[in-house]
Parts: C-alpha cells; sequence; structure tokens
C-alpha cells in the first residue's frame, strides 16, 4: 500500500502525518509506503515547520530529513490512496486528476474517522503551538484507522 499526504505548504501537516504514520508502520510492521506533498511552491525544498517537527519530537518522532516537494500529476500513479488536509486541498489535487481512478484515489484524511462528513485538519501555518497540539492528535487518530486498515487487508 501506497500512501500520499497532502496539505498546501508540505512543511505542516502533511511532513506531520507522514511521520506519524511511518512511526506506526515500524512499529505494527506493516506494508506500506508513505510520502507527502504540498500544492504550492511557496516551501519546496524546505524542512518542515519547526513547529511540526517539535510536536512529532514529543512524541519520539523525527522530521528530519524532509524536503518540501510539489505535488504532481505523477502521484495518481504512483499511490494507491491519496488523503488531503481541506477543502482547498482536495480541489487542488481534484483539479489535476486525468480520470474516475485518480479520482476516486483521493479522500480527506478525516473521513477515516468520520465518513463521508469532509472535515478538514485546520492549517496552523497562521496559528499557535496549541494548533500543533491538535492537529497533532487529529492524524494520530486518523493514522491509526489508515494502520488498521492496511494490517487488516
Ligand atoms: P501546510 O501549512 O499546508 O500544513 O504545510 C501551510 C504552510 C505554509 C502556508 C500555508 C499553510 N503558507 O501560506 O505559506
Amino acid at each position: 500500500m501506497k500512501v500520499l499526504f497532502v496539505c498546501l505548504g508540505n512543511i505542516c501537516r502533511s511532513p506531520l502525518a507522514k511521520g506519524i504514520m511511518e512511526d506506526k508502520i515500524r512499529k505494527r510492521k506493516l506494508h506500506a509506503w508513505v510520502d507527502s506533498a504540498g500544492f504550492e511552491a511557496y516551501h519546496v525544498g524546505q524542512a518542515a515547520d519547526p513547529r511540526s517537527e517539535d510536536i512529532a519530537a514529543k512524541h519520539g518522532i523525527s522530521l528530519k530529513g524532509h524536503v518540501a516537494r510539489k505535488f504532481t500529476m505523477q502521484d495518481f500513479g504512483n499511490f494507491d490512496r491519496i488523503y488531503v488536509m481541506d477543502t482547498m486541498n482536495y480541489s487542488n489535487v481534484i483539479s489535476v486528476a486525468r480520470n474516475e481512478k485518480d479520482m476516486s484515489k483521493v479522500d480527506f484524511i478525516l473521513n477515516e474517522l468520520h465518513p463521508g462528513s469532509n472535515r478538514p485538519v485546520p492549517d496552523p501555518y497562521y496559528g499557535g503551538r496549541d494548533c500543533f497540539q491538535k492537529i497533532y492528535d487529529l492524524l494520530d487518530k486518523a493514522c491509526d484507522s489508515i494502520a488498521n486498515e492496511i494490517a487488516s487487508q
């Protein structure tokens, strides 16, 4: 199973989701591959936001080595599932889908917890540290659900 997490800048939410998911994959010895990408080019080439690094480190997860990249159309072919964080990410990704199959791979990550409700993982970029704790908790629960699905396959 190849899973891609997508947010806007690829420095806050999706690198954190990737780090959390990789930790679960390692601990549960799952067969899966994870990556993250963003839709905007603002931060391409940059490390994860220090606030995401800090909240991850608090939970024993390192985001060191992250290099922000843009989502590409090829990602549809390279991944089985593409999880977005919010409505803007969803519209952006769907806008470059080539066909129905591509579209069927895309879903809101919080639909793992609240199916079909399309709730957002709030953009924490202009928020405080408490926002990063909140998104960590949301992403951790959603990644548990994804890990359970991978384990049951
Ligand atoms: P992310 O957060 O999409 O979770 O990585 C953001 C990072 C940067 C910006 C917005 C959101 N920005 O406007 O530069």
